[in-house]
């Protein structure tokens, strides 16, 4: 098969495109930078550079594709979030379209049933909805969970001041994910002609409480807490860690909606699947060589 991954070598991009080269297809990895070439070469893939956001470099790219793996980078640009990344999903469905690609596995999120409350996934509910306007396409909305990875931005926090944290309580039930798990299940579903409208893609289901319990344990500090923040501290303390107020406001207003139970909400009513083989324990083994 004929299939282009869009994400470039990021988290989910790279492990994609080695399951799907392996696999025999021939596959072709979108990234925005020219530098990037060589290494999606060295993969056994082919490069095509250009912007996520342009639709007419987009529709060049899909001619003629048999499937396309479709995500939208998480900061495209560092203010209007939502908004441009819902022009990015614009482009891509214009692109999808004129190409009449008949297959699209999309990277979407937990709570994207949600249009708005959400902090930065309201954008994948736009996008969801754009695509289910593009007539002849059969898409798969990969729903994921929280990627382990971001916990990697709690280091600091875990080493200076001996917890973890955020404005949700230690008894919050998470949906949690590898990208690993991610990959695999998008390289199961593009290899297929269609699929569940939604799948979730969740690694393990754990509190709070327990992913410090773990990686605590992973940095050499036994029985780390997890300390619950209100919003205002959760605001205050990621623009004082440099995070732009924007996305720290989307973050604090995704954290109030797991604390709510509403982000997670749809997930839980599906039966909480877990399809996902990483568990927290593994991923700790990789958060220790972190720390
Ligand atoms: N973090 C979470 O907990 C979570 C949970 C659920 C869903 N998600 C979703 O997962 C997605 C992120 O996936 P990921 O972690 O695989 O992505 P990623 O690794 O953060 O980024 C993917 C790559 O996209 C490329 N890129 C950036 N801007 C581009 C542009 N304008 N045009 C073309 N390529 C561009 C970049 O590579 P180049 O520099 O090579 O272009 C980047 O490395 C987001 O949609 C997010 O909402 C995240």
């Amino acid at each position: 098969m004929k299939i282009i991954v869009t994400g470039s070598l990021g988290n989910t991009g790279k492990l994609l495109t080695s399951i799907l080269v392996a696999a025999g297809h021939q596959v072709t990895v979108i990234s925005s930078n020219a530098d990037r070439q060589q290494d999606i070469e060295a993969l056994g893939a082919t490069a095509a550079i250009g912007s996520l956001s342009d639709a007419a470099f987009l529709a060049g790219a899909f001619a003629g594709a048999d499937a396309v793996y479709a995500m939208t980078p998480p900061g495209m640009g560092g203010s209007n979030i939502v908004a441009n990344n819902t022009r990015a999903g614009e482009a891509l469905a214009t692109a999808i379209q004129q190409a009449r690609v008949p297959r699209v596995v999309v990277l979407s999120s937990v709570g994207a049933d949600l249009s708005s409350g959400n902090g930065p996934i309201a954008a994948l509910y736009n996008i969801e909805h754009l695509y289910n306007k593009v007539p002849g396409t059969a898409f798969t909305y990969l729903r994921a969970g929280y990627f382990y990875l971001n916990f990697y931005a709690d280091i600091p926090l875990i080493k200076g001041q001996g917890f973890m944290g955020g404005n949700y309580p230690a008894n919050t039930v998470l949906p949690l994910v590898h990208p690993r798990d991610i990959a695999a299940a998008a390289a199961e579903e593009l290899q297929q002609p269609s699929g569940k409208k939604v799948r979730y893609v969740v690694s393990d289901v754990r509190t709070a409480a327990d992913v410090a319990k773990v990686l605590g344990q992973a940095a050499g500090k036994a029985d780390l807490p997890w300390v619950e923040f209100t919003d205002e501290q959760s605001l205050q303390g990621m623009t004082q860690a440099g995070l732009p107020e924007e996305i720290a406001g989307l973050y604090t207003e995704m954290g109030a909606a797991f604390r709510s139970g509403k982000l997670q909400a749809d997930f839980e009513q599906n039966g909480q699947p877990v399809s996902g083989k990483v568990k927290l324990e593994d991923f700790a083994k990789e958060f220790a060589e972190k720390v």
